[in-house]
């Protein structure tokens, strides 16, 4: 090669160098725990399922393990999902289309067409015999009901259900509103089952209403008991109210929502977080009372940051129960819109503790201006209101009158461990499903509480809690771009598969509870994962077994050390190096701090301070070296508080260090620069189609993307070498 090739290289590299200095802010990070050539950038793209007919606002799921299905209720259609992969399933063949009726009256009200002028369905509850599925929607502004088959088919003529195709205080008018509804089969009056609501029943919306149907004799057709409901715009019983979940317990149907608080006193309006309790057997008074509820009860629910000052979380966003467990619920809390701060938590209620609430005093207010006070134990008539009794309409009045003026308990749930079990400022929680996971630690063995909570940003956290010795605790796992930039509207969880479903909008996806080897590639993330164990053996990330290293509760500061092999790494010198810290940068672990040690020959162990001139560091917690020389030389460590990460023994190569002499050696150079050249390029192909596809959002980041520092960085390995060209023709 003469003087005027390597001029044309030259020149070659200054057009690259400018081009590239605008794009190339991409840069693969190498994997921290793993022989280079086993690793591969693994993308959660291939273990997450979609399905999507559209923006048909999927906001109800319904699971039935039974039939392997996942039921979904969207605008104008109920979709049946394969639970096992809903990406199998078919928009037309697997969907029941109910359309609104009248949508031109809806319109005429001043609705909008698109939206709020279709049927969005609202409820979707088994009849509990296997066969069938009660629908409720919108219907334009005109809520109707349907009971359908679990195939999706509609019932034969002869098959009619009475007491169903008026949708009215079962599912709300606006598709905006927040409502509940469940299916009860046992423990109603005369044993007939029937739906329990909590929605708002007027189109102007002025009438929140917890509402149980008229009971029919599904047999013969015949009405047996007529509805029951709140009493009609009393504040006392509710006020704007937002439902977010029903139970069927025992003997009483749960109501969980939030309420305007009819005894805040300070100036301005407060939203507070209640549970409500009626009896199943209640059919009212019988004067007093007669179409209304002569059972019904509720307490606030106390979700905050203890202190001197209690923080608290007024506005209940979700609540769960786990399948088999009616022994407590968790609930998901925003801070109220007057709090002036965003924030979010998650507390757990024992049903010990509700019932407790409701077996405390009752509260009154004995004038609209003075302070709510507790009732006087002997002014409460007996039997005490709200008790289950099997006959209500033979109550005493003044037991009657005593319910209708004092519905609210005194004292509020209290949250299991007095404290919530997360809380974050700057967090908008949605929705929260629950999951439970025993791990045999041969001996010392522990059962992890695992709450998935889905956020408006369209995250996913996962947070872990655990009881124990040192009275328990709980830590955020990780944290999932699961949904794009979407809310989360929905989530629901099977234990048998593993699988959480998630709905927003525009769309459902299937995650794998268990992604350990598709997530982790260090030890020292996996262990953390409560589903996860560490395979020192091969390295490897598994579900946990017993053997693994397991850590959960992060206890056990050192269990990755053994796991971080020494690599060897070998650097020209003058040449510039990268460390990483992790394979990817888990987002729970984003905002936390390594140190990188240096074990140097010359200085002895120390910790290595960045400067802009030589020593950087990466958006990833990796480490650049740039233009290393001998003095480089030794081992470096990666910490993680007090776990060693990742531990490399730098090389450098003093024959490199010679100026070539040969055009021999320059034609090595140069090929060796058009080897790294095509592998940045394909580096940074990668990652603008992953860029353009949205889906592959669950990525915990893509490790490509880097801050100015890397582009910084590359230019000036660049402009080295071209000067190092100019200087050695
Ligand atoms: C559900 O999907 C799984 C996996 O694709 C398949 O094996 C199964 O047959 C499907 N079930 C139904 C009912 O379609
Ligand atoms: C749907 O299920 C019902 C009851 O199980 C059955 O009678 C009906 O034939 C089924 N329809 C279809 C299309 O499979
Ligand atoms: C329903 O709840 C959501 C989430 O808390 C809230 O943004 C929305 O305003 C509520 N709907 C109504 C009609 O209040
Ligand atoms: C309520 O009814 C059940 C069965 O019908 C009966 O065993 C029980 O004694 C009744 N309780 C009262 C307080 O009347
Ligand atoms: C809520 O719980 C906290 C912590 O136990 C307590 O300090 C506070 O007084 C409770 N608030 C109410 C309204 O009961």
């Amino acid at each position: 090669m003469g003087a005027s090739g390597q001029w044309t290289a030259g020149v070659l590299w200054v057009v690259l160098a400018s081009v590239l200095a605008d794009s190339w802010t991409a840069y693969q990070e190498q994997p921290c725990c793993r022989p280079v050539s086993h690793h591969r950038v693994r993308h959660h793209r291939d273990h997450i399922r979609e399905f999507s007919c559209g923006s048909l606002f999927y906001r109800t799921l319904y699971l039935n393990e039974d039939r392997n299905t996942l039921y979904v209720g969207a605008m104008d259609r109920v979709f049946r999902l394969n639970m096992t992969d809903i990406s199998q399933s078919h928009c037309e063949r697997d969907a029941l289309l109910l359309e609104a009726s009248n949508v031109a009256r809806c319109v005429s009200k001043g609705k909008s067409e698109p939206f709020e002028c279709r049927n969005h369905i609202r409820v979707l509850q088994p009849l509990g015999d296997g066969e069938r599925l009660y629908v409720c929607g919108t219907n334009a502004h005109s809520p109707k009901d349907w009971v359908v088959y679990l195939n999706l088919t509609h019932l034969p003529r002869h098959e009619y259900v009475p007491g169903v195709g008026l949708g009215v205080a079962k599912c709300p008018y606006d598709p905006a509103d927040n409502s509940t509804a469940v299916w009860v089969t046992d423990g109603n009056p005369g044993g007939l089952p029937t739906l329990y609501a909590g929605t708002n029943a007027e189109f102007t919306k002025a009438d929140p209403v917890i509402f149980r149907n008229d009971l029919y004799d599904f047999r013969t057709g015949q009405k047996k008991y007529n509805f029951k409901r709140t009493l009609k715009y009393d504040s006392k019983w509710l006020d704007k109210t937002n439902f977010v979940g029903s139970f069927d317990v025992g003997e009483y149907v749960l109501f969980f929502f939030r309420e305007t608080a009819v005894e805040f006193m300070n100036c301005g309006k407060a939203v507070y977080s209640r549970v409500a309790r009626v009896c199943k057997h209640d059919t009212g008074g019988k004067h007093i009372l007669s179409q209304n509820w002569a059972t019904y009860l509720k307490a606030r629910l106390n979700c905050s940051i203890p202190g001197e000052f209690p923080f608290y979380f007024d506005e209940i966003q979700s609540v769960y129960q786990m399948p088999g467990d009616t022994t407590r619920f968790y609930a998901a809390f925003t801070t109220g819109a007057s709090d002036g701060l965003v924030g979010s938590a998650i507390c757990t209620y024992t049903m010990d503790d509700i019932q407790e609430a409701f077996a405390g005093r009752f509260k009154e207010q004995a004038s609209s201006s003075s302070a709510w006070l507790p009732v006087l134990r002997a002014r409460v008539p007996v039997p005490r209101p709200g008790t289950c009794v099997n006959n209500t309409e033979a109550l005493p009045d003044n037991v009657l009158n005593f319910i209708r003026s004092h519905p609210l308990m005194d004292s509020a749930v209290r949250h299991e461990g007095d404290a919530p079990a997360f809380y974050k400022r700057d967090l908008v929680l949605t929705t929260i499903v629950v999951d439970r996971q025993f791990v045999d630690m041969l001996g010392d063995d522990i059962t992890y509480t695992v709450f998935y909570a889905g956020t408006s940003a369209g995250e996913v956290y996962k947070i872990v809690q655990w009881a124990g010795g040192g009275g328990g605790g709980s830590r955020v796992a990780d944290v999932w771009r699961a949904a794009g930039d979407e809310p989360v509207r929905a989530l629901a969880i099977s234990r048998r598969l593993h699988a959480l479903y998630l709905a927003t909008d525009n769309r459902l996806r299937q995650l794998p509870l268990r992604a350990c080897a598709h997530r982790y590639d260090s030890c020292v993330r996996c262990v953390l994962d409560p589903y996860c164990g560490w395979d020192k053996e091969v390295g490897a990330c598994r579900p946990y077994s017993p053997g693994l290293l397991h850590d959960a509760t992060n206890s056990t500061p050192s269990i990755c050390e053994a796991s971080a092999p020494l690599k060897t790494v070998r650097a020209g010198y003058g040449q510039s190096v990268h460390l990483a810290a992790y394979g990817k940068t888990p987002e729970a672990l984003k905002d936390q701090h390594v140190i990188w040690y240096h074990h140097s020959r010359e200085k002895g162990r120390y910790k290595i301070n960045y400067n802009w001139d030589r020593v950087l560091q990466t958006s990833e917690r990796g480490l650049v070296l740039l233009s290393v020389t001998e003095s480089d030389r030794g081992r470096y460590e990666c910490y993680f508080g007090p776990t060693l990460i990742a531990s490399y023994n730098l090389d450098i190569d003093i024959h490199r260090c010679t100026q070539p002499s040969k055009s021999q050696e320059y034609k090595q150079v140069y090929s060796d620069w058009c080897h790294e050249f095509e592998k940045y390029k394909s580096a940074m192909k990668a990652w603008e189609s992953r860029q353009m596809v949205s889906l592959a959002n669950i990525i915990i980041l893509i490790p490509f993307i880097i801050e100015m520092k890397i582009s910084y960085l590359l230019n000036r390995i660049w402009i080295e070498q071209i000067l190092y060209f100019r200087r050695h023709p």
